[in-house]
């Protein structure tokens, strides 16, 4: 087929009739779609057909997930052979008696094994156990080659995901360091510890070390492979259920890891139709219990998202609307939720453009961390498939703008709802999207919602860049996201919606502006979202405009994916 040629030359103008415009989008996918009837081709092809998704020829190379192999093992660690035996010691394991010894049993084992070697080192190098210490010995001679020590710090149980999560990513770290491909690990002091403590523990160690490993090397014109390929958990149990603990630790990650590469994706590749490639895909992937319907503009124009289509109208890069639907594999539902992720590829701020210091333009690519955390959540769900429970994840994805179609400040649009919003500021975009893609799931019939969104610089004002605002009527939804997070260890905190704040909502000539001031902006955003939701339905809004992404690696945290997880498998049976 002369098809591809055909198309590039239609493009600059000759009068050639392609039948499939080849783009390469997504790292997974290569997405073709069928070109319009010739009467439309003229006039449509610079919207909906140039491959936009290549501007700057840039091609990512296809994501490296690790593959690890997480074994559980009763074993006695002093005859395990490998490359790093890992120790990990709370500040409290260090203590010495008054001969000089360790009075741990596993350190002074180890150190009797070596001659007061293990003694010396630590004491040399000033290794106390504190969170966030390690140290690695060369020990020639043993079975293994290296010995590490990794400090737990004082171990509180009430940070015992984020101490193990850490510890797996201080494991992932000396492994690349002494480029070992097999390590095990074992903790100074595991007695007592509960079986179920025992299953988080190790499900904590594992996510921590597979995101540890893991880098996002797809736009980088070099890249090592990660050697890590086998890690041996010891001492925390055995058997079928730990082993089901440590697969869906490492589903779980598979879907932090999506997540993270949707943010991390440039504007100029991540668009929305190679966003709704890329549900597309995973939806096929996982086709024994996904779907995915995506609508292009004139379906959602037909559903009368005049709000969503308004945040679009500037663009080249046409919006798609994702939405993929889990459901269990006996067919049998007790609970139907909704998950909907703001999804601005990219944010320029519209009329109402970001300029100055600190409006992080150039970051802008980061406003679909909602939506990267729906699609993350999804891909991890269609692995684990939970019982007795619906889950549609909803995405009104799109970018903001600026052109001669775009929309003006004071311009009026009409949510699916029917109602009206006067558009003072065409920078509060993302609650504009929303509006209409929380319609829609409440339209499909969610008994429970949750959204997140990069919504507002206020809320990063309010709580800082690592902790995302909780905005719900409902005490019971908020107990459930706080149960799920607990156990994930990612960080929320609820805020008020007030009620009498609504008063700078209000507009004149429509039934709401999209901007109140500047005080209270989380908040006033959040009671916007609530106009756009039944009353009967209960939900949850989360702004992770903070969490979203992490200054000093400068990349994407998967911030949410393993959140939603957690809270899915609450409401499953
Ligand atoms: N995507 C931004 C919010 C944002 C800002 C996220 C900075 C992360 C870092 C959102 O669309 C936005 O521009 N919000 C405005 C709202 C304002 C115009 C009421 C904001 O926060 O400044
Ligand atoms: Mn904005
Ligand atoms: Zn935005």
């Amino acid at each position: 087929m002369a098809a591809v040629a055909a198309v590039v030359s239609s493009l600059v103008g000759s009068s050639s009739s392609p039948v499939f415009t080849k783009l390469h989008t997504c790292p997974i996918l290569r997405l073709f779609i069928a070109a319009p009837p010739p009467s439309f081709r003229r006039l449509r092809m610079a919207h909906t057909l140039i491959p936009h998704a290549s501007l700057g020829l840039t091609k990512p190379s296809a994501s490296a997930i690790p593959e690890i192999a997480f074994s559980a093992k009763e074993t006695d660690f002093s005859e395990w052979k490998g490359d790093i035996l890992a120790v990990a010691v709370s500040e409290k394991d260090m203590s010495k008696d008054s001969n000089s010894k360790f009075e741990n049993t596993i350190l002074r084992r180890l150190d009797n094994q070596l001659g007061g070697l293990l003694g010396e080192a630590s004491a040399e190098e000033d290794f106390t156990g504190k969170a966030g210490q390690s140290t690695i010995l060369r020990l020639p001679g043993l079975g293994f080659r290296r010995l590490g020590l990794i400090g737990l710090g004082q171990c509180k149980p009430s940070t015992t995901t984020t101490t193990y999560k850490g510890l797996g990513e201080a494991i992932a770290s000396a492994a690349k360091a002494a480029q070992a491909s097999n390590v095990a690990i074992v903790l100074a002091s595991s007695e007592g510890i509960s079986s179920d403590t025992k299953l988080h523990t190790a499900s904590a160690i594992a996510s921590g070390t597979v995101l540890g490993v893991y880098e996002d090397n797809r736009f980088k014109s070099e890249s090592k492979k990660p050697l890590l390929k086998s890690v041996d958990i010891i001492g925390l149990g055995t058997g079928p259920e730990l082993e089901n603990k440590l697969k869906y630790a490492v589903d779980v990650c598979s879907g932090v890891i999506l997540g993270k590469e949707l943010v991390n994706a440039p504007p100029n590749v991540l668009t929305p139709g190679v966003m709704a490639a890329e549900a597309s895909g995973i939806a096929a992937e996982f086709s024994d219990v996904l779907t995915a319907t995506i609508l292009d503009a004139d379906q959602c124009k037909e559903l009368k998202m005049g709000s969503y289509l308004g945040v679009a109208a500037a663009s080249a890069n046409p919006p798609h609307f994702i939405h993929i639907c889990y459901k269990p594999l006996n067919g049998q539902v007790k609970a139907k939720l909704a998950i909907v992720g703001k999804g601005l590829t990219f944010d320029s701020g519209g009329y109402n453009i970001k300029t100055g210091p600190g409006c992080m333009i150039e970051l802008m690519k980061f406003d679909m961390g909602g939506s990267a955390a729906a699609l993350g959540a999804a891909k991890a769900i269609g692995q684990i498939k939970p019982p007795g429970v619906e889950v549609h994840f909803i995405v009104a994805a799109c970018e903001n703008m600026i052109s001669g179609t775009g929309m003006r400040p004071g311009d009026i649009v009409t949510a699916s709802n029917g109602k009206t919003i006067e558009v003072n500021n065409t920078d509060a975009e993302g609650r504009l999207t929303l509006a209409d893609a929380l319609v829609y799931a409440c339209k499909e019939g969610a008994e429970k919602i949750v959204d997140l969104a990069t919504l507002t610089g206020a809320c990063i004002v309010a709580l800082g860049p690592d902790i995302a605002g909780v905005f719900t009527p409902s005490d019971e939804l908020a107990r459930e996201i706080f149960a799920a997070s607990d156990i994930t260890g990612e960080k929320f905190w609820r805020m008020p919606l007030e009620e009498s704040y609504w008063e700078s909502m209000k507009s004149g000539v429509a039934d709401m502006v999209n901007t109140g001031g500047r005080q209270g902006g989380a908040i006033t955003a959040a009671l916007f979202l609530k106009q756009f939701v039944d009353e009967k339905v209960q939900w949850l809004h989360i702004d992770m405009a903070g969490p979203v992404w992490n200054d000093k690696k400068r990349s994407a945290t998967g911030f949410g994916v393993s959140t939603l997880v957690e809270w899915v498998l609450k409401n499953s049976s």
